[in-house]
């Protein structure tokens, strides 16, 4: 049984649910939980993905307790249901942690996909570090994306015959995309009107920053401080536009309105499908993000990326000098979005296209794990 619940997880759940719904010795059941509903079901449908369980757990503005105590009883009944022999969870949200419980409560075997990933800091971010430690912990098989995230695991006692090292699916999803993009022209002539329609400046022409926000511990006076830097810099760049599509949480919507609407080069709109926003993303001329799967995607496509987070539990592209860490400083992010809007030298370094979370052949690595196991 693979178990997600939103977005991320379901954008790089996807490709490995297709790959074991093909194998014939297995008898995949997919259970979203629906932690996220539109934006869930906007990847369910990109990837043509039909669910065969939905807990449809999610309530606007729902807090951690609700997610997680929904979660852990609903899961408590799909599991005493379907009896799986090992359950998939992905990555850190609260979906991974209460699935994962779930299954240690009911004695039912766990694999973490994209295990491995720390900061070292259980409060950041939070509360994705506590989930993908209390994961880890449950867990029988570790999926691990690079050598580092192994390399954790191991210094947490865990046996190196229950990781294996895989590399991240989300480039799987990526390559599903961008194969699809270039093998359909109509599906690039599609692409080209939707993001016509939403956003009304020579977007393929013009060079825009791409920005996406949703971190619990920015929330507040980091987002507040966040969108003030943001429309310094529209202000002070009228050539480059700032295409930013909200992420639909409430604790996001109303501070970026209320300081970002209505400035000419600033866009705000919705959340896109995974195709569009990969289409926009190959477009743009660097990224300013706090998202973690955005941290993965840029540097393949060689864009460069400044990160609005204290620390990262992806240092590999940081280390490559791709990414960078700017904070949710005010002063740091104009000084470092100036700095690569006006240094053409320091931009052609970051723009630097590498891999070093995946082939794109991640989830073969994990169906045939599992099938020898
Ligand atoms: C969750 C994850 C985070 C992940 C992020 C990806 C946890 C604790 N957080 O954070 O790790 O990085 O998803 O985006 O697991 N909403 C909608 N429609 C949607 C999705 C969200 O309206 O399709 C709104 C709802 O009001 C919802 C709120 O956003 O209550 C928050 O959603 P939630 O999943 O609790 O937290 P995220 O901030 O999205
Ligand atoms: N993404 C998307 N549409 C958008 C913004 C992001 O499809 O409008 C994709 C993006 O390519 C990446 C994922 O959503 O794969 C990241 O999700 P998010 O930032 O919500 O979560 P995180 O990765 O931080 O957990």
């Amino acid at each position: 049984m693979v178990v997600f619940g939103t977005r991320p997880e379901a954008i790089k759940m996807a490709p490995l649910c297709h790959r074991l719904r093909e194998q014939k010795d297995i008898e995949t059941i997919i259970c979203v939980t629906a932690q996220h509903r539109e934006m869930l079901d906007q990847v369910l449908s990109i990837f043509e993905l039909t669910p065969d369980i939905d807990l449809n757990v999610m309530k606007k503005g729902q807090d951690l307790y609700d997610v997680t105590s929904n979660i852990l009883l609903k899961m408590r009944d799909t599991l005493k249901e379907e009896k799986p022999d090992i359950v998939i969870v992905h990555g850190d949200t609260t979906t991974t942690f209460a699935t994962s419980l779930a299954c240690f409560y009911m004695g039912v075997k766990v694999g973490h996909v994209e295990a491995g990933l720390r900061t070292h800091d259980i409060h950041a971010p939070f509360p994705e570090e506590y989930n993908r430690l209390s994961t880890g912990i449950i867990a029988d098989y570790h999926f691990a994306p690079t050598d580092l995230s192994q390399k954790n695991l191991l210094a947490e006692g865990k046996n190196k015959e229950s990781i294996i090292v895989t590399g991240n699916t989300v480039i799987d999803a990526l390559h599903l995309v961008l194969k699809t993009v270039d093998a359909d022209k109509n599906k690039s002539k599609d692409i080209t009107l939707r993001l016509n329609e939403r956003l009304s400046f020579d977007w393929k022409a013009t060079r825009f920053v791409l920005i996406t926000g949703h971190r619990r511990e920015n929330f507040g006076q980091g987002f507040l401080d966040i969108c003030e830097a943001i429309k310094e810099l529209a202000i002070k760049n009228p050539d480059t536009h700032f295409v930013y599509p909200l992420h639909l949480n409430p604790n996001v919507q109303k501070p970026v309105n209320e300081i970002l609407l209505g400035i000419d080069n600033v866009w705000l709109i919705e959340p896109l499908e995974y195709e569009d926003f990969v289409y926009l993303l190959k477009q743009s001329y660097l990224v300013l993000t706090d998202s973690g799967g955005i941290q993965e995607e840029a540097p393949s496509l060689g864009k460069p990326v400044l990160v609005m987070r204290e620390l990262t539990e992806r240092p590999e592209a940081v280390e490559a000098g791709t990414v960078k860490l700017v904070g949710a400083s005010r002063e740091n992010i104009i000084f470092n979005i100036d700095l690569l809007l006006n240094d053409e030298a320091l931009y052609k370094t970051m723009s630097r296209a590498h891999n070093p979370y995946g082939d794109g052949k991640a989830c073969d690595r994990i169906v045939e794990y599992i099938k020898g196991s």
